[in-house]
């Protein structure tokens, strides 16, 4: 809780701090990365680029104040959880939240001038270490559900055992252990942090991948989609060099499982919901599912381009006869691009985009959604309308940040 006083400041001074929290943000990583260089190792260079990041950081310092003072009543924990485990993922440290707040605080400062009074600098400060420490407890338990040692690195050597090509943008990589030890079980939907060294000195850069195969398999495997560059955007750096240099027989370095939504919550009915490459946590479940729980009913609805483009659909006809009470609803938008018929299975092609009206629900349903943020909202917002309570609908974001109601 924050003291009366500073309430009262973080309260009156929120509205100016809200207006420029992404000034704050973008000057916090300026001044940030200048004394601390080599902090541009743990940060992902696309999302600084693109600013989705310096978004993701200032709505939440700004989301946190909110709740604070009252003037939300937005659910927080599962932000806190969101951060954490992504967090714990990098292997972010307390000792970094010393750095983070000196320089966020000193970019306060520096945007807002003379505003900052002494007081105010006080009621932020307090405000930050408070959600700080909220981070850090949290992480300090992750860490120690992972069995990762305080002031351990996250990281460990795995090797690439396989290397498939699902589609012509989509290679799937199967891991093992490079030290032969355990492959730790995880929960579908999880994922983990890989980082690569990228060519030419040009510095470390980790990013998160799904796990898309089955817990307890003798390796784990991840489904990355190449990001091809476009008129305004360079081709993505870790994907870019995961499917152009990293080959049977290298090595990568991973961090444990983490990731807070399950892909496969509650007991009755589930709903995967995806599209593209949002289709990983998914298979996951389905994997799971057709060795746990083989007669739990599950509608799998999956958006795609086209059926060349749908990734890992090869693995459909086995999963449905594992789990005899799995349904496929499909929604390709180039349907003549579907080379593999798959009509004897119960499943269903329609042409154009999903329509979330027709996705077939039951009112004890678990729903989790997984795709990109305008899908991932307009299949929301209709699952909403259709009366499914959000706390049926676990969602998972393939970049920072999390869904807006009513967005
Ligand atoms: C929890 C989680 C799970 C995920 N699971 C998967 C998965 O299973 N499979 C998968 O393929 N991906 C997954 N992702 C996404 C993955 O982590 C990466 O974000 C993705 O591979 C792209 O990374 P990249 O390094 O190739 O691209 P980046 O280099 O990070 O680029 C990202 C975007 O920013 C743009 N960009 C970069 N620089 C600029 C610039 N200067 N100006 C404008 N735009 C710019 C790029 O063009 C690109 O569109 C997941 C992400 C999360 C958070
Ligand atoms: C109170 C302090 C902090 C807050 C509020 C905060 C907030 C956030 C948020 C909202 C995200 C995006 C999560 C997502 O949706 O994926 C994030 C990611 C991240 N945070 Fe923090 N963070 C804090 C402290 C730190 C510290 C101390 C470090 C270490 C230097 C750090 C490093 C990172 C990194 C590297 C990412 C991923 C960035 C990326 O993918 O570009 N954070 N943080």
């Amino acid at each position: 809780m924050l003291t009366e006083s500073s309430a009262a400041v973080v309260r009156a001074t929120l509205p100016a701090v809200q207006a420029h929290a992404e000034a704050i943000t973008g000057r916090f990583y300026r001044r940030m990365f200048d004394a601390h260089p080599e902090l541009l190792d743990l940060f992902n260079r696309g999302n600084q680029a693109n600013g989705q990041q310096k978004a993701a950081l200032a709505a939440a310092v700004v989301a946190y104040a909110e709740h604070l003072v009252g003037a939300s009543d937005a659910p927080w924990g599962p932000i806190l959880d969101r951060i954490a485990h992504k967090h714990v993922s990098l292997g972010i440290t307390p000792a970094q939240y010393t750095v983070v707040g000196r320089h966020l605080l000193a970019a306060v400062g520096e945007v807002l001038g003379d505003a900052v009074t002494p007081q105010v600098a006080a009621a932020w400060d307090e405000t930050y270490w408070l959600l700080a420490c909220e981070l850090i407890a949290r992480e300090a338990r992750l860490y120690q559900g992972a069995g990762v040692a305080e002031g351990q690195p996250v990281w460990r050597a795995w090797r690439v055992a396989e290397r498939v090509r699902e589609t012509a943008d989509v290679v799937s990589f199967g891991l093992k252990p490079a030290d032969g030890g355990p492959v730790p079980e995880f929960v579908p939907g999880q994922y983990v942090s890989v980082a690569v060294d990228l060519d030419g000195g040009r510095g470390q850069q980790i990013r998160q991948y799904s796990l898309s195969g089955r817990p307890g398999a003798a390796q784990w495997r991840i489904t990355v989609k190449r990001v091809r560059s476009t008129a305004d955007a360079p081709d993505g750096l870790v994907s870019t060099f995961l499917h152009e240099r990293v080959a049977v027989g290298d090595t990568l370095r991973l961090s444990p499982p983490f990731g807070e939504v399950s892909a496969v919550a509650g007991e009755g009915p589930l709903v995967l919901v995806s599209a593209g490459i949002g289709l990983t946590p998914a298979m996951a479940a389905l994997e799971h599912l057709a060795v746990t729980a083989p007669q739990r009913p599950v509608t799998l609805v999956h958006a795609d381009r086209a059926g060349t483009a749908h990734v890992l659909r090869d693995e459909l006809p086995r999963l449905h006869h594992a789990l005899p009470n799995l349904r496929t609803a499909l929604w390709y938008e180039d349907v003549a691009a579907t080379d593999v018929p798959l009509a004897e299975l119960p499943m269903r092609i329609s042409p154009g985009r999903v329509d979330p009206e027709l996705i077939p629900l039951t009112p004890d349903a678990h729903i989790h959604l997984c795709g990109p943020l305008p899908f991932m909202n307009q299949v929301r917002s209709a699952l909403l309308r259709r009366g499914v309570p959000s706390d049926r609908i676990a969602y998972e974001v393939f970049g920072p940040g999390m869904l807006r109601d009513g967005a």
